[in-house]
């Protein structure tokens, strides 16, 4: 054997980094597609969670009445889709200034409806009251009605999803 041959790659070297390489380039080409549509539900549920949804013009809202709006969306869980409806209220203040509640009552989750005859909000499984800029007043709800964040485009009122839990006081 001459000295030059300490050098030289064999034969089985060269076809082991060969095999390794195109294994390598295999593994990545169906590797990183593969992880990738496996994480896509994630990654689409996370995107659908902040949605921002049309509530239509505000100026058809009236001022100082709580107005029912509902909708539904499809909701990605996993591999699983579920339609979730949401029901809020909108309370315009002026021509510029609007809240937007959650319908869902902070003590166990039942839907509260708008009393105008006391101007409350009411939570019909436990008698809990809020006020109409949902406060909790009366009642075992523990806090506030969820909020909605909202911007104004257009004329058009746009709600962010999902909504702000508000803390007790
Ligand atoms: S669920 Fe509303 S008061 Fe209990």
């Amino acid at each position: 054997m001459s000295a030059s041959n300490g050098n030289r790659v064999s034969r089985r070297d060269f076809i082991k980094a060969v095999t390794a390489g195109v294994g390598s380039l295999i593994g990545m080409f169906i590797g990183v597609p593969s992880v990738a549509y496996l994480l896509s539900p994630t990654i689409q549920a996370q995107a659908e969670d902040d949605a921002h949804i049309s509530l239509g013009q505000i100026q058809d809202y009236p001022i100082g009445i709580p107005t029912r709006f509902n909708f539904t969306r499809t909701k990605v869980n996993g591999w699983g889709r579920t339609a979730v409806n949401y029901s809020l209220y909108v309370v315009r203040i002026n021509e510029n200034e609007v809240h937007v509640f959650s319908d869902v009552c902070t003590h166990l989750g039942c839907h509260v409806s708008w009393h105008p005859d006391v101007e409350h909000y009411i939570s019909p499984c436990h008698n809990g009251h809020f006020d109409v800029m949902g406060k909790n007043i009366n009642g075992p709800p523990p806090r506030p009605l969820d909020e909605f964040g909202t911007n104004i485009e257009g004329g058009n009122l746009f709600v962010t999803l999902p909504p702000i839990k508000r803390a007790a006081k």
